[in-house]
């Protein structure tokens, strides 16, 4: 319960904006800091004290006047709560957790009586951006060059094509396309909203022309080009049909060429009890990976607990020669390269 609630306070602090109002202003009272973020003092006063106590904020003098206590935001904690841009950001899971919540009573639903609960709209937050500052410092940078055959093609002559499947938000296709200067990315994704927004961050980041950005069911009849590497990061399990996406994937390699897959890093058979990190996965498989893709009368049903004998499996029957586990360290994912 400490956990849950917690996460709903870090909600508000990530929404109105205090933590960043905290620590652009520095150590503030309560009236300050309601200034500062455009909001009433006596519910940022109780929201500050909860911090505190809570070990998340730091205050100055404990017995001061309540008033009169200056809050301040630990060196430690401001990559954590306060920068967007840092790899290691984790604010948004405030926003995560309330979202999945609101879901719940349809997900209920769908479980009495199958299929999948009406899609869920971004509003009034906004999508978090979870992988944006993870891959723009790690992706290309530190994961892909520790494939050494794949980070020497992307860097060599003539020019590689990749293609980003599940591509999202684009951050994927950008990281590539910003750290090795030579390729192009064709980024696809089923989301429309998702490749519109995609769009925009290449513009903003001066990639016209080396990244483009396509709505398309990647597991569908119309999947094309010609392409040296075909990468999905954290998408395969949440396609309906993931071995026809892996067909297609195939259809699109040039040879020599592969598939890099990053799907989330879980134990390699069901264990009870499991990690920590495989309670966190099927967690979030049950409220939020398996219910979006129960609509597909097809469905793999896969869900967030994609293990890799599974992925393996799904990769032969999609015609792959080989399924590599490649020794790259990615956080909770783990990067896979499927040879055809
Ligand atoms: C968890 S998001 C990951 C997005 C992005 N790769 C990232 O890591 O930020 C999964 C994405 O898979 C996309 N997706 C699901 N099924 C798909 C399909 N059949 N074809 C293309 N994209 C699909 C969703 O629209 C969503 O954007």
């Amino acid at each position: 319960m400490v956990g849950a609630l917690e996460l709903l306070t870090v909600y508000l602090g990530e929404r109105l904006g205090l933590y960043r109002a905290l620590h652009a202003g520095g150590p503030a009272t309560s009236a300050e800091l309601a200034a500062r973020a455009g909001t009433t003092e006596r519910y940022v006063r109780e929201w500050l004290e909860h911090h505190a106590a809570s070990g998340l904020l730091e205050v100055d003098d404990p017995a001061a006047e309540p008033l009169a206590r200056r809050y301040c935001l630990p060196l430690g904690h401001v990559p954590i709560l306060a920068d967007a841009g840092d790899a290691r950001y984790q604010a948004y899971n405030g926003t995560e957790i309330v979202r999945a919540a609101r879901w719940m009573p349809e997900v209920a639903a769908a479980f009495r009586g199958g299929g999948a609960p009406p899609a869920l709209p971004w509003a009034p937050e906004g999508r978090p951006e979870f992988n944006r500052a993870v891959f723009l410092n790690l992706l290309a940078r530190q994961w892909l060059p520790a494939i050494t055959d794949v980070d020497l093609r992307l860097r060599s002559e003539p020019p590689a094509r990749v293609a980003d499947l599940a591509c999202g938000t684009g951050w994927s296709a950008i990281a590539m396309a910003q750290e090795y200067p030579l390729i192009s990315v064709d980024g696809f994704d089923l989301d429309a909203d998702a490749i519109a927004a995609a769009r925009r961050n290449a513009d903003e980041a001066g990639l016209v022309g080396r990244v483009t950005f396509t709505a398309a069911d990647a597991s569908g009849p119309g999947m094309s080009g010609r392409y040296d590497l075909v990468t999905i990061f954290e998408g395969l399990h949440d396609m309906s049909r993931p071995v026809d996406a892996l067909r297609a994937a195939r259809g699109m390699l040039t040879r020599p060429g592969c598939v890099i897959v990053a799907d989330e890093r879980v134990e390699d058979q069901f264990t009870a009890p499991a990690s920590i990190e495989e309670q966190y996965h099927y967690a979030w498989s049950v409220v939020a990976c398996l219910p979006a893709v129960m609509g597909d009368p097809d469905t793999a049903a896969t869900g967030a607990v994609l293990r890799p004998a599974t992925l393996r499996r799904h990769a032969l029957e999609a015609g792959f020669r080989d399924v590599e586990i490649l020794p790259v360290t990615a956080g909770m994912l783990r990067f896979y390269r499927l040879t055809p």
